[in-house]
């Protein structure tokens, strides 16, 4: 069974749906914590054997099954026998599309807890991750470093699902250094150089970052084309790329921070190199998309937003590239071009 959807709802029962979406949110993590959907892959399972592969109390473990049942995110097949259901297997590890991950970082405490003080980060102009983490995310994701590998995974996770989509809408034609600034575990770096086969690439973020994500990154299976660089964007960027990335980057940062970034690509680029922003792009009027939410996303847990195309042109301007286009993608995001003139 699932809820019924929000349609032809009275307005009162529409907006009690809207409040329990963080609920239903945390159902969905903690089933993913649990990882009820891996245990269901090969059929129905009883709520106790459940409750005990996941190390938890049986009653309150049936509870959260109950709850997840009545959203579709499990099904009850008989009392006390639950089934997996194809929403739920998006929250299963390792299979295409997963989004388990993603979903384990961004309802974890690293977003959870600044997504609570949306109000005052509204109100202060600031993100809230200070007051609610104790220090800014990118900190508190060193502090608490299984969180922060989710987080990694998470994006990894996201990155799969747009990756060849995003990769097959850009020209590779004749590059031989492309280097993804900010490009965590390769997913995105792996989509171009198989899409440019004669192109070695640099694989540049945190040092933590490059050094956890190793094994993701020999999991891509390109070898010796992916170099890896650890370091700091806010102080140089690896030298000598004809092809910059930068995916979900500058949406992190505030326009002083996005420019500093883009000067030290411009300083490091070969002349006449191409630089791709992927990004999100906000539209000149509101229209159904996801990127007004991952703007909030932005403001609360980072201090950034999601710009719109006048706004990425004004960056590059002030980073002294020349702003080329805006090339939407199948996917959600489009690719904002520059050239290192
Ligand atoms: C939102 S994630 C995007 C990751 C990847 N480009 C993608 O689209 O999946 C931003 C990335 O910037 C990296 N990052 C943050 N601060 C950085 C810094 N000062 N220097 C280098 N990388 C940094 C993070 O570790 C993270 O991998």
């Amino acid at each position: 069974m699932s809820q019924p959807s929000a349609e032809g709802l009275p307005p009162t029962m529409q907006m009690l749906q809207i409040m329990v979406g963080p609920w239903v949110a945390q159902i969905a993590a903690a089933v993913a914590r649990f990882e009820v959907p891996d245990h269901l892959a090969e059929g129905p399972r009883a709520a106790l054997e459940l409750a005990k592969l996941a190390g938890a109390e049986p009653e309150t473990f049936e509870r959260l099954l109950r709850a997840a049942a009545s959203v579709g995110i499990v099904r009850e097949v008989s009392p006390g026998l639950y089934a997996g259901t194809p929403l739920g297997d998006t929250l299963r590890s390792n299979v295409p599309g997963s989004v388990r991950a993603l979903v384990l970082a961004e309802l974890g405490p690293g977003h959870w807890l600044p997504w609570g003080r949306l109000g005052d980060a509204v109100k202060a102009g600031h993100s809230q991750a200070a007051a609610a983490l104790g220090s800014d995310a990118w900190a508190y994701y060193r502090q608490n470093p299984e969180e922060g590998a989710a987080f990694a995974r998470g994006m990894s996770d996201l990155a799969a699902l747009v990756a060849a989509a995003t990769a097959s809408a850009c020209d590779f034609s004749g590059s031989e250094r492309i280097v993804d600034v900010g490009g965590s575990e390769g997913a995105m770096l792996a989509a171009a150089l198989r899409a440019a086969p004669e192109a070695h690439g640099v694989l540049f973020d945190l040092p933590e970052v490059i050094a956890r994500g190793r094994g993701a990154v020999a999991a891509h299976g390109l070898g010796r084309r992916i170099e890896t660089v650890a370091g700091d964007f806010f102080q140089e960027v690896p030298a000598g790329g004809d092809l910059y990335i930068l995916k979900m980057v500058l949406h992190d940062w505030s326009d002083d921070q996005s420019v500093t970034i883009l000067k030290n690509v411009q300083r490091a680029a070969r002349p006449g190199a191409r630089v791709l922003v992927v990004e999100m792009i906000v539209p000149p009027t509101v229209t159904p998309s996801p990127v007004y939410l991952m703007d909030l996303d932005m403001l609360v847990v980072l201090d950034g937003r999601e710009r719109t195309e006048p706004q990425f042109a004004a960056l590059f301007e002030r980073a002294g590239l020349r702003f080329e286009r805006v090339t939407p993608t199948l996917g959600l995001f489009s690719i904002v071009e520059g050239t290192r003139v």
